[in-house]
């Protein structure tokens, strides 16, 4: 038997295969951050998935900083992914929400009004967004916070893990990677910190640990997930030793009896993420990034890891598991259509023909 079809309990999450569909940001949400009709077809046609990890999703009106991604503060949006996490129920999956604040990746143009853009220190992220109103767009210069705003954005986290609760998710990740707030405070560049944020590794991965333990206390830890990825340097990230800032991670969240860790391949040779989290973490692994069916079966069947999570693959195999088990050729996504608003490239991807013979003839 293929491993990756084996049933798994992840903390509270009870997973029915080994395949996990990645978070993805996909830009369906409307201008007010309230997923749509098209978001629900979506999840509820890859809910074969052993566990959905939907798409980085904003604590609160100051987290957002992307265009038409969802958030979770408001009673409309609320309400609309209860939509969504009751399809994928009735459908028989489980799903996750990703909560992605992202601090100085943001710009004024994808935000609303009286919304402010926040990080550790006052350095602009060097990079740039796309807006469906001026096209691409500097980010804005972030406010630095200060200690009792760090605990109201702790407080943000946690209020929307319970919001995710509310609206039906089985529980939550946190997105931990890929320059946004939590991975600025853990860099060297965005975090000039004096105080205990800043300086030390340990010191740097502080607002991450206090940020799961405050949803893990919310909604009870075998519901809270992590994901990072040392040394990933997208959106303008320095860490000159991600091998230690990973260390003083998996430190903190020993303990914690997390429901999972979601580790993303470190494309760097200065630390092997895969088997350091095998090795400082007790609880389950989800790997990521560039698996194909059979790389996944292998790592998971060699148990260095539990479950392994597919992005790309997941755009245009909404039966993604059907076609590992049967060993079905995957599909090609189209590109234009990533982040494109409304249903095409988005709920129109087929699944494969698996009729039997006698059912052909
Ligand atoms: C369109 C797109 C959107 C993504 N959005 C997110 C996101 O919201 N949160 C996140 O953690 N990763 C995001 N990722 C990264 C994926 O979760 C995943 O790590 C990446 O695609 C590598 O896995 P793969 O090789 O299976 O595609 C995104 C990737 C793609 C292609």
């Amino acid at each position: 038997m293929n491993a990756l079809m084996q049933s798994a309990r992840f903390g509270e999450l009870h997973l029915a295969n080994r395949i996990v569909m990645a978070p993805m940001t996909r830009s369906r949400a409307d201008s007010d951050a309230v997923p749509t009709a098209v978001m629900v077809e979506y999840y509820a046609q890859r809910a074969s998935a052993g566990l959905i990890v939907a798409e980085g999703t904003s604590p609160s009106a100051d987290g957002l900083g992307y265009c038409r991604t969802p958030a979770i503060f408001s009673a409309p949006q609320i309400e609309a992914w209860r939509q969504v996490t009751d399809a994928v129920h009735a459908a028989g999956g489980q799903i996750v929400v990703q909560l992605m604040h992202c601090g100085r990746v943001a710009t004024h143009h994808n935000k609303p009004a009286g919304s402010r853009t926040v990080a550790p220190s006052a350095v602009l992220a060097q990079t740039q967004l796309f807006t469906d109103t001026v096209g691409m767009a500097d980010t804005d210069m972030p406010d630095a916070l200060s200690r009792a705003q760090i605990s109201q954005v702790i407080d943000d986290y946690r209020q929307a893990a319970l919001n995710a609760r509310e609206a039906g998710f089985d529980g939550v990740e946190l997105h931990c990677t890929s320059g946004y707030l939590p991975m600025q405070f853990m860099s060297e560049n965005a975090n000039q910190r004096t105080d205990e944020y800043g300086g030390s590794a340990d010191n740097r991965v502080r607002f991450a640990l206090e940020v799961l333990r405050a949803m893990a206390d919310a909604i009870g830890s075998g519901r809270v997930g992590v994901r990072f990825c040392p040394g990933n340097k997208f959106n303008d990230i320095v860490d000159s030793d991600p091998a230690a800032t990973l260390d003083a991670l998996l430190r903190g969240l020993d303990g914690m009896q997390l429901a999972y860790l979601h580790m993303m391949r470190a494309h760097t040779r200065k630390v092997d993420a895969f088997a350091a989290a095998r090795a400082g973490f007790s609880g389950a692994l989800i790997v990521n990034d560039g698996f194909e069916p059979d790389s996944a079966a292998q790592i998971v069947a060699a148990g260095q890891a539990d479950a392994v999570s597919f992005g790309r693959h997941y755009i245009a195999n909404p039966d993604l598991v059907t076609r590992i088990c049967e060993q079905l050729p995957l599909a090609e996504f189209d590109r234009q259509t990533l982040y494109s608003p409304g249903p095409d490239g988005y709920i129109d991807y087929p699944t494969a023909d698996v009729r039997t013979p006698e059912a052909l003839s």
